[in-house]
């Protein structure tokens, strides 16, 4: 079902390509993020007046929001190369000590997903991040010792949808801790006009504004979505995306006004109507719609938050009156009055509570 859906912001290994050409290659490129950015022209320029590596770096937020990008411009910026590898893709500690002994003084080690490093390979990591050495058992039994080998001065920038998974002497090692944003409308109607040169696509300014509402604050997804309603637009009208072409392709794509798909549709209708507005565990919800558990907390929900249509309760989640509204269903008597006070909604299990920004 996954590979069906348009709005996640997840990664899609047919869109690769596609996704490099629309890349920003530097920080004035790169739209919105602006504490992060003005914090990183500040670090960047710091670090190379020293002849400085930059600080480890922690990327974290939602896929599609930009982690990956950002990560290669930094190593652009420094005017060093990036070496880019992922979580899972290093199995055991002998991997990450090979990539590790490979690096060049300055290199930009960039490691996605780095919440699913296994412990044994995180242990290598520590020194490597702290020291820049690399500590290896030589000999077995009473005769082993352990010896230590310098690596060069390297940056790590780590990315990972959830920072909360992270475990702390790991968070505790990074430098730099950035958490990247939804984006605004108009700053993903910039994302458009820029693709739209890159791609040669014609446009008026109410057919972008209507993709880039519906697009979930995130730029994967703003892309995605404009190469549909482009086809849409080349088919049913003379090339051109206007609004009211961006509205019937997206209609037949059923992403609704606010960008909600099927798969989001289904879960508030299951925890309104199924639940009847009780507060419900993320398994069951899992369970009973066929979603896989992960998706749902690190690309359903986060959106569903931020548009104040779904929240967490110690006794599970529940949705709002705005999503009943959104959903035009009726408030069910059983439905569970938003018992928890404001303030603590926004400390989100899985969240973490010393940011950066
Ligand atoms: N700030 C931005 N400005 C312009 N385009 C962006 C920005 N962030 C992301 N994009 C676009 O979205 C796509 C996905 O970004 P990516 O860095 O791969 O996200 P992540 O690694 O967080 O999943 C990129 O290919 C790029 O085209
Ligand atoms: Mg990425």
């Amino acid at each position: 079902m996954e590979e069906e859906r348009l709005v996640t912001g997840g990664f899609k290994e047919q869109e690769d390509e596609q996704e490099k050409s629309l890349r920003p290659k530097t920080l004035t490129e790169y739209v919105g993020q602006q504490v992060v950015k003005d914090s990183l022209n500040i670090y960047i320029q710091a670090a190379r007046e020293r002849h400085d590596s930059l600080d480890h770096i922690l990327l974290y937020g939602p896929p599609g929001l930009g982690k990956t990008t950002l990560a290669a411009i930094v190593a652009a910026e420094m005017g060093q190369n990036i070496r880019v590898t992922s979580g899972p893709a290093i199995e055991r500690a002998g991997d990450l000590a090979s990539l590790l002994t490979n690096l060049s003084s300055g290199d930009v080690l960039f490691i996605d997903e780095i919440h699913r490093l296994s412990h044994a390979v995180e242990e290598v990591l520590y020194p490597a991040m702290e020291d820049f050495a690399l500590d290896i058992m030589i000999g077995k039994g009473p005769s082993a010792r352990s010896i230590r080998l310098d690596l060069p001065k390297f940056t790590l920038i780590g990315a990972t949808t959830r920072a909360g998974s992270l475990s702390a002497p790991l968070r505790d090692r990074f430098g730099i801790l950035f958490r990247l944003q939804m984006y605004t409308t108009d700053e993903l109607m910039k994302i458009i006009q820029h693709s739209s040169k890159v791609l040669n696509i014609k446009y008026d300014e109410d057919g972008i504004r209507e993709i880039a509402g519906r697009s979930r604050g995130t730029p994967r997804i703003v892309n995605r979505l404009l190469r549909r309603v482009r086809d849409y637009a080349q088919v049913r009208g003379d090339g051109t995306i206007t609004k009211a072409i961006a509205q019937e392709a997206l209609q037949l794509l059923q992403v609704d006004n606010l960008g909600l798909d099927r798969v989001d549709r289904e879960i508030l209708t299951t925890m309104m109507v199924k639940f009847e507005g009780r507060p419900v565990g993320l398994d069951t919800l899992a369970a009973t719609t066929g979603e896989d558990a992960v998706t749902i907390e690190d690309v359903v929900e986060p959106y569903l938050m931020q548009l104040g249509f779904v929240m967490r309760t110690p006794r599970g989640r529940i949705c709002t009156k705005a999503a009943y509204e959104h959903m035009k269903l009726p408030v069910p008597k059983t439905y569970i009055q938003d018992t928890v006070p404001q303030g603590q909604m926004s400390m989100l299990d899985g969240e973490m509570k010393n940011e950066d920004q």
